[in-house]
């Protein structure tokens, strides 16, 4: 018998599209220069579903503002980046032009016979940065997105993302964002069909997913700067768990955030340091996000690990 996280691999197969996707980051992988400084950013909340058939399903709470916004932090800095977000959840660049507030910036001009559709003057301020950085980073091949839906996903994703970096070492960040959940029914104890309401309230037992951490710093990315996140709703347990999680599993980081006010302040807890980083309210104001903080530090952090990691070989 393997360990529980082997475990869950053997008992989870592959999702459907899996193999595609997987090959998308082998192939995007190899058009980098090694030489490149990369960062798997993963985003937005997993979802464990309770069917088969999957009708319902417990879902982890994250938008994907933090894995977004970081990603084009990352970009910035001239990183690489592969970025595995929740389907549906905020992607970099786009993340600026949800929903209606896209079409709000449109306006239609007709001129004789032609119909175009064009930005607001008012608005081109705004979106031709974004829209600059979106072309360049595309016509550098810089950035890869793929989604994930379940746990599972999640968990086959990372790990053939995990199997893509090794050759990057000390150069290859980890920036886990994504709310990944810690309770899951196991496939083989899950109905195949929806659950009747006719045979009453449904008692659900969940289990622990392993803790993917363990075999991701150990085994799959030994070299690389892994950082994880924390999130927790109550402030007082924050500090103490950033520190177990860092002395459990020997990475570089925890980031550990509260739910309701995780867009204003972090806490960047390491090995020998703690670096707490807040946002004042004119900055807030000023649209500054705390994400920028966050990244520049990590890169800076990551550079001094990377001259040591050469210093040492
Ligand atoms: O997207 P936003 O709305 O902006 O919100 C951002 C955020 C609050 C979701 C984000 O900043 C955050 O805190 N993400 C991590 C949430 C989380 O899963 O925390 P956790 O304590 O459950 O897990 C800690 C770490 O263990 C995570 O880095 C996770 O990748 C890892 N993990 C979790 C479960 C599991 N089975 N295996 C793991 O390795």
């Amino acid at each position: 018998m393997g360990s529980q996280w082997e475990q869950f691999y053997l008992i989870h197969s592959t999702p459907p599209d899996f193999e595609e996707k997987k090959k998308e980051i082998q192939d995007f992988c190899q058009h980098i220069d090694p030489e490149r400084n990369i960062v798997l950013v993963t985003s937005g909340g997993t979802t464990v579903p309770l069917e088969h058939n999957t009708v319902r399903f417990v879902d982890n709470f994250s938008a994907g503002t933090r894995g977004s916004a970081s990603a084009e932090y990352f970009l910035e800095k001239g990183y690489v980046v592969i970025f595995i977000h929740r389907l549906k959840s905020l992607e970099p660049f786009v993340r600026h032009f949800m929903g209606q507030k896209f079409l709000d910036i449109l306006e239609v001009q007709k001129k004789e016979d032609v119909t175009s559709i064009m930005v607001k003057n008012e608005c081109v301020n705004s979106v031709l940065p974004i829209l600059t950085r979106y072309k360049l980073t595309k016509e550098a091949g810089d950035l890869l997105c793929i989604s994930f839906t379940s746990l599972t996903e999640y968990l086959w994703l990372l790990r053939a993302a995990c199997e893509c970096l090794t050759p990057f070492g000390s150069r290859a960040v980890l920036y886990l964002a994504a709310a990944v959940s810690d309770f899951y029914i196991p496939s083989n104890e899950m109905p195949i069909h929806k659950m009747q309401s006719e045979a009453g309230p449904p008692t659900i037992y969940l289990k622990l997913v392993p803790k993917m951490l363990e075999p991701l710093v150990n085994i799959w990315v030994p070299n690389a700067y892994v950082v994880s996140f924390k999130l927790e709703t109550d402030d007082e347990l924050l500090i103490d768990k950033a520190h177990a999680a860092l002395n459990k599993y020997k990475h570089k980081m925890v980031i550990g955030n509260v739910l309701q006010t995780r867009k204003q302040r972090v806490v960047l807890v390491m090995p020998n340091t703690t670096n707490e980083i807040q946002l004042s309210s004119e900055e807030m104001e000023a649209g500054l996000e705390i994400e920028s903080k966050i990244v520049a530090d990590i890169a800076e952090r990551h550079n001094l690990f990377m001259k040591g990691a050469s210093y040492n070989s």
